[in-house]
C-alpha cells in the first residue's frame, strides 16, 4: 500500500518528523524507497543534475512525465510527488489542468507540486477541487531565480517575512497538504510550522519544519560543481566513483579486466570443430 497524504498529514500531528528525498531514474526512487523515505519528489531540479542545465526552467512538461513514469514503475510505497515545471500552470487554469492531468494519467503521480503562495492559490484550489493532491512551494522558488536575483535566504526582513506567513496560510487555506519552504529564515520557517496545520518540508530553512527534503545527488556529493550549504555530504559518492571508474579505464588499457573469470567456456569439442571448418562446419548441418 502507498502512503498516503493523510499518512503524511498524521505524522505531522503525531510530530514524527518527515524525510523526503528526490529521485528521477529507477536507481534513485530505489535506493530513496529502501532508504526509507515516505515521500519522493520528482523534482524540475532534474533539469541542473540530471540534464546539466544552470536552472530549472528549460525543464518541460514530458520530462518531469517521462521521469515521474520511471520512479511511480519501481516504487511500491512512497508517495509520489511530480513537480510542475516552468510555465506549465502559470498562463491559465485551464493550462494548469491538462499539465496536472498529464503528470497523474501518463506519468503514475501521486500529488503535484507547485510554486508560488497567495498569487496561485486560485489555482492550487482549482487542482485539489479536482481530486489532486498539491504540495506548495514558497520561499525561494527556483523558478524565479530571475525576479529573485539568485538564491537568497528569504523573510529576513519584516515585509518580506510578513509575505511568506501570509503565503504558507493561502496555501493551506486554497487545500495544499503541505509546503515546500525553501531558503526561509530558520526562525521564521519555525513560526510558519507552528502556525500551520499543514507539515512545512524544509530545504535550507532549519531543524524546526515537519519534515525536510534534499536533492539526491547533493546528499551523494554527485554534483561536479555545487554543493548547497544547506546540505550535508553523507557519503562523497561522487569522489568514489570517479575513481572506481578511473581503475576500470585503467585495467581495461592494461589488459587486467576482463580476465577469465569474467569470462564464459566453451565445449571442447564445438570449439575443436570451428578452429578446423570456421565458418563451414559439417557439425552445423
Ligand atoms: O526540484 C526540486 O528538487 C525541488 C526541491 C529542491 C524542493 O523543488
Amino acid at each position: 500500500m502507498r502512503i498516503t497524504i493523510r499518512d503524511i498529514q498524521k505524522m505531522k500531528a503525531a510530530r514524527e518528523l518527515i524525510p523526503m528525498l528526490t529521485a528521477y531514474d529507477a536507481t534513485s526512487a530505489y535506493l530513496g524507497e529502501t532508504a526509507g523515505a515516505p515521500m519522493l519528489l520528482v523534482g524540475d531540479s532534474l533539469g541542473m543534475v540530471i540534464q546539466g542545465h544552470d536552472s530549472t526552467l528549460p525543464v518541460k512538461l514530458e520530462h518531469i512525465v517521462y521521469h515521474t513514469q520511471i520512479v511511480s514503475r519501481v516504487t511500491q510505497r512512497a508517495l509520489i510527488v511530480a513537480d510542475m515545471p516552468f510555465m506549465t500552470y502559470n498562463a491559465s487554469l485551464e493550462q494548469a489542468m491538462t499539465s496536472v492531468g498529464r503528470l497523474m494519467q501518463e506519468g503514475g503521480a501521486n500529488a503535484v507540486k507547485l510554486e508560488g503562495g497567495e498569487h496561485i492559490a486560485p489555482t492550487i484550489k482549482a487542482i485539489v477541487q479536482a481530486g489532486v493532491p498539491v504540495m506548495a512551494h514558497i520561499g525561494l522558488t527556483p523558478q524565479g531565480v530571475h525576479q529573485f536575483g539568485g538564491f537568497r535566504v528569504q523573510g529576513r526582513e519584516v515585509a518580506s517575512a510578513q509575505q511568506l506567513i501570509r503565503d504558507a496560510e493561502a496555501v493551506q487555506a486554497a487545500g495544499a497538504f503541505a509546503v515546500v519552504l525553501e531558503l526561509v529564515a530558520a526562525p521564521l520557517a519555525k513560526i510558519i510550522t507552528e502556525r500551520l496545520e499543514i507539515p512545512t518540508i524544509g530545504i535550507g530553512s532549519g531543524p524546526d519544519c515537519a519534515g525536510q527534503v534534499q536533492v539526491f545527488h547533493d546528499l551523494l556529493g554527485l554534483y561536479p560543481t555545487f554543493g548547497p550549504r544547506h546540505t550535508r555530504l553523507y557519503a562523497d559518492a561522487g569522489t568514489t566513483i570517479k575513481a572506481a571508474l578511473a581503475q576500470y579505464v585503467e585495467d581495461v588499457k592494461a589488459q587486467r579486466f576482463p580476465t577469465m573469470e569474467q569470462a564464459f567456456t566453451m565445449k571442447e569439442e564445438v570449439l575443436a570443430a570451428v578452429q578446423a571448418n570456421g565458418a563451414d562446419s559439417d557439425a552445423d548441418r
